[in-house]
């Protein structure tokens, strides 16, 4: 059922229930209004009657001369009298004839028989007995209703006459219900016709009350019908015909709909931010009035100031003309004229290309209107970065071919060594034991062949391209692990290895195996220059952008002029030194887009500094959490 037949049901049912019930006060008092008013008219009757009676009675015994103790006789001369007097015939037939409610009159003697009646029964038979009308006024509402409208029956009103304090004779006027009925039906008519009416009425203004409570509704049904409409191209077929269940079935799809929006507009949000956290150029996005909105990470560095400070700012607030660079932006701005890639040198002798862009309102302007203006977009290029990432990209892709140059040269190198082994094995067979002078120099010969051999092949693994499998991957774990991997062997040199990381996790994107080894190599280099023994601590820092491993030893310490060299391959100043170990390292780190350096005090020891760029998303949401690493310290403990 909709909602509008159910206000129209409530409405009519409660005035249905009010009608009635007030219909029903009002009959039940009409009906005891009508009982009592026929029993106040007939005991005024039945008192004439008696009045009457008593004037004839003795009117009719004023000469005779009657023995009190004959009751025959009395009885015989008082109907007489009764009978004779025609005053009291003349009341009793004319009270007939003319009461609406009198059925009819009887006046009975001491033993009940009439002595005058106009009833069926005939003079001195007994008079029928009859229920007292009292009764009637006794009764309740239904009682009453029962007997009006029940099987028509007579009631008496009745009235002793006394003489001498003793009953002599009764007057009873029977009353029959029907007759009451007669004089009440036509009051009950209206009565119902009033009720019949109250109820039409309340129907018509329960349905226009229905109507004008809902028509608020209608409206928001036609309001959300535009708002569907403008956003969907296609409204899908409206079955439902009940106003309030359109408006909540409309209200849940406009609300998905902003959900969706809403999801959309955040990932939007996100992509963006992580598009503009990574950006070079500087961009700044204004609205129509100018102020702010969009500012990347990178306009830090044109205009010295935090993108949170300049978000919500206007762009005549941002730019002043103090500077180069305000200057050129503010005087284009004002003038509302576009700069393209205007090229500018700064005070401090930076090189930047400037362009801003008024976005209008193209759909305005094609309906003849002016185009109003949308806001605006600058970007800030750094033709200098930019130089400076085109010289590393350079660099890199001479490291390349460098690279596959030296792994073509080592395989070359190989195939003559591998020759020469041969043949010097076949050339110590012919020999045999015979020339002991010629075996020396042959030893000697094999054994540099032999390092010449480890030489190249350690070149061409070295400049072999890595492939390399990027996870995002909590740096604490690789610090952890390093340790213990080297803990066996640190306690075999009396070197005491602690370990320091944050109560965080730091996420970078790492190759695990590759990035344990670069760190693997600087911890052992720390504990061989530390023949004595002593303390060497790794630490991991969190320094916002990227973090650092940082691994200090006790050791020997490096010379100024070495520092430059212990990064090349194969220089080492170790007995069995490969020379491999911190080359490696530093191509790692070059993999991961981090760096390395080092600082040293020549007897006292050294410290490198391992940094690894940490993930952009993973910045932003840093929270506490339990390490799950056992045997390590946190930062504040
Ligand atoms: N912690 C250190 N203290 C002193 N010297 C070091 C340290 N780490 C590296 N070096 C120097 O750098 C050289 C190159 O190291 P590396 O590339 O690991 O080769 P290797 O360990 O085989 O010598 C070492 O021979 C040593 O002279
Ligand atoms: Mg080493």
């Amino acid at each position: 059922m909709s909602l509008k037949s159910k206000l129209v049901l409530a409405i009519t049912s409660l005035v249905f229930l009010v009608t009635v019930v007030l219909s029903l006060v009002y009959v039940n008092e009409l009906l005891q209004s009508v009982v009592t008013q026929s029993y106040d008219t007939n005991v005024l009757v039945a008192r004439q009657i008696r009045y009457a009676l008593q004037l004839a009675l003795e009117n009719g015994l004023k000469d005779q001369q009657v023995d009190p103790n004959d009751q025959a006789k009395l009885r015989q001369l008082a109907a007489a009298a009764v009978r004779d007097n025609s005053g009291l015939t003349a009341v009793v037939s004319s009270v007939n004839r003319y009461s609406p409610t009198v059925y009819d009159i009887s006046i009975s003697d001491n033993r009940g028989k009439a002595l005058l009646t106009t009833g069926t029964t005939g003079d001195d038979n007994p008079i029928p007995l009859r229920p007292n009308y009292q009764r009637l006024r006794d009764s309740n509402a239904v009682e009453l209703v029962k007997i009006v409208f029940g099987t028509p029956s007579v009631y008496d009103v009745v009235l002793p006459l006394e003489r001498n304090g003793e009953s002599f004779a009764t007057v009873h006027i029977g009353v029959r219900t029907t007759l009451l009925r007669a004089l009440y039906e036509p009051e009950l008519k209206a009565a119902l016709t009033l009720m019949s009416l109250a109820l039409a009425t309340s129907l018509i203004v329960a349905f226009l009350l229905g109507n004008l409570a809902l028509r608020p509704m209608e409206e928001l049904s036609m309001q959300l019908d535009y708002w569907t409409a403008t956003a969907e191209e296609t409204p899908t077929e409206e079955v439902e015909t009940d106003t309030v269940v359109r408006v909540s079935n409309k209200i849940e799809r406009i609300g998905q709909r902003m959900r969706n929006v809403e999801e959309v507009f955040s990932a939007l949000k996100e992509n963006l931010d992580q598009v503009l956290g990574n950006l070079q150029d500087g961009i700044l996005l204004f609205t129509g009035d100018g102020r702010a909105v969009l500012v990347s990470n990178a306009v830090k560095r044109f205009l010295h100031q935090d993108r949170n400070v300049l978000l919500g700012q206007h762009a005549r607030e941002i730019f002043d003309r103090s500077t180069v660079l305000g200057k050129t932006v503010r005087d284009a701005w004002d003038a509302g004229m576009t700069l393209v890639q205007e090229e500018i040198v700064t005070e401090s002798g930076n090189r930047i290309e400037v362009s801003l862009d008024f976005i209008h309102d193209d759909r305005a302007s094609d309906e003849g209107g002016s185009g109003e203006g949308l806001g605006a977009l600058l970007t800030l290029h750094d033709q200098e970065s930019v130089e400076v990432i085109e010289n590393e990209l350079e660099l890199s892709r001479r490291m390349a071919a460098i690279g596959r140059l030296t792994s073509g040269v080592g395989h070359e190198v190989k195939n003559p060594i591998n020759a020469i082994v041969v043949h010097l094995e076949l050339l110590k067979t012919k020999l045999g034991n015979s020339s002991a002078p010629a075996n020396g120099h042959l030893a000697v010969i094999d054994s540099e062949i032999h390092r010449l051999d480890r030489v190249v092949q350690t070149l061409v693994d070295f400049s072999r391209p890595v492939e390399v499998k990027l996870i995002e991957y909590d740096l604490r774990h690789v610090v952890a692990d390093v340790v213990t991997l080297a803990a066996a062997e640190m306690s075999t040199r009396q070197v005491i290895l602690t370990s320091v990381l944050p109560d965080y996790p730091l996420i970078a994107k790492v190759d695990i195996d590759l990035l344990k080894q670069a760190v693997l190599n600087v911890v052992q280099n720390g504990a061989q220059a530390m023949p004595e023994g002593g303390k060497l601590e790794v630490m991991l820092l969190d320094e916002g952008k990227s973090a650092i491993i940082q691994v200090r030893d006790e050791g020997w310490g490096i010379s100024e002029d070495l520092r430059e060299k212990i990064f090349d391959l194969y220089f080492t100043t170790k007995k069995g030194g490969s020379g491999i170990g911190l080359a490696m390292t530093y191509r790692i780190l070059q993999l991961h887009h981090g760096s390395i350096d080092v600082q040293s005090e020549l007897g006292r020891g050294s410290v490198f500094q391992l940094r690894i760029p940490l993930s952009a998303t993973d910045r932003g949401r840093r929270h506490p959490q339990p390490a799950v690493i056992g045997t390590t310290k946190g930062l504040e403990g």
